[in-house]
């Protein structure tokens, strides 16, 4: 099949394109560089340096994707209260661009990663599964959720391409970007445990995520245009096991044989407690679930890749901060000279 990846020089997206690659597909990646890297483009794969803004048709005419996986986005939830214009823009009007550019060409069916983040803040105890009310709490979930609704709409009103779509929770794994200190907690720490300095940790540590390692999440994001049930349907996708922020610090700590050194800093207003159920993904994808490394194996996993290469130059926020209300201190530090005037 001939596949058009976007975000494929990130995290996800390189696994993906490895993948599909793999089994003999035709890829063609588009990143913008912006947060990914061109070394994680798996040999094989056809790059082009693009941004999802811009004008898409020409390639997209060109290779005629059958399957697009739409996986570019500036993904730094916490910073988007701060970037909103730029939040949307990247992430909905370039959603809407691709997906445009996917229908002109032919494409069949067009995979999207959405986020836990549409879900917002949790309104009972219960995890969320994917029959709970979306109400996102900040403009990277916003986004995420205006995405979902504008392709199930397109699917309606035009009759293709067919979707998938995928809300991923706290992935990590090799090749995760560890130098962007605004997002990818578990890459914070690590680049932090290399160099022996303190982890910051938002107030006590004790908001929970279900952190899930990267081969089972693309694994299923690869396989859906070929997998019958996966045809428009949305899907939780994710490990099951809760561990909160200050046990995370310390087990890389611990695997990385030094020891926890947490900075305690304000606490930010963020979702406390934030996990998924997977049931729906577990039976449509059991061979997903079937490769799953735990937390630990996985962190065994990725710090080996972290420290088998240089820690990469530090990546920047994308745009300028739009309001600079409510920053918290250790961000505003860095991003007080990057505001709009
Ligand atoms: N990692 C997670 O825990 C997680 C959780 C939920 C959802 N997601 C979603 O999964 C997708 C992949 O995330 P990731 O963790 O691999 O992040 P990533 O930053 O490693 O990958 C995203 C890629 O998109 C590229 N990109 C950003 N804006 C672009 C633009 N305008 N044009 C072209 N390329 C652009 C970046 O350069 C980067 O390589 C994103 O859509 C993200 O929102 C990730």
């Amino acid at each position: 099949m001939r596949v058009i990846i976007t975000g494929a020089a990130g995290f996800i997206g390189s696994h993906v394109a490895e993948m599909l690659h793999a089994e003999r597909h035709s890829v063609l990646g588009i990143d913008d560089l912006s947060g990914g890297f061109v070394d994680n483009i798996p040999k094989g794969v056809t790059f082009e340096k693009r941004s999802i803004t811009d004008e898409l048709d020409g390639l997209f005419q060109k290779f005629k994707p059958e399957a697009v996986f739409h996986l570019a986005a500036y993904a730094a939830e916490g910073l988007s209260h701060h970037i909103p214009v730029f939040n949307y823009t990247n992430n909905v009007v370039g959603t809407a661009n691709v997906l445009a550019s996917a229908y002109r060409a032919g494409s069949r069916h067009f995979v999207f990663t959405s986020s836990i983040a549409a879900y917002g803040h949790p309104h009972s105890d219960k995890p969320f599964d994917e029959a709970t009310p979306c109400v996102p709490c900040d403009p990277y979930g916003t986004a995420k959720l205006a995405c979902e609704h504008h392709i199930r709409a397109g699917y309606d009103y035009h009759g293709g391409p067919a979707y998938t779509i995928f809300r991923p929770h706290n992935v990590f794994g090799s090749r995760q970007n560890i130098s962007d200190p605004y997002r990818n907690v578990v890459g914070i720490y690590m680049a932090r445990a290399l160099e022996n300095k303190p982890m910051p940790v938002f107030g006590d540590g004790s908001q929970t995520r279900s952190f899930s390692h990267i081969f089972s999440v693309a694994h299923a994001i690869a396989m859906a245009p070929f997998t019958g049930e996966a045809r428009n349907q949305t899907f939780n996708i994710g490990g099951d096991e809760p561990m909160s922020v200050r046990d995370l610090a310390e087990n890389i700590a611990r695997e990385f044989g030094i020891k926890p050194n947490l900075e305690f800093q304000p606490a930010r207003n963020e979702v406390m407690h934030a996990h998924c159920r997977h049931e729906l993904a577990r039976r449509v994808f059991p061979q997903a679930y079937a490769r799953a490394l735990d937390i630990r194996a996985g962190l065994k996993e990725m710090a080996a890749y972290v420290r088998s290469r240089p820690i990469p130059a530090a990546t920047e926020c994308p745009a300028l901060l739009e309001i600079t209300d409510h920053l918290p201190p250790s961000w505003s530090k860095r991003l007080a000279h990057r505001a709009k005037a």
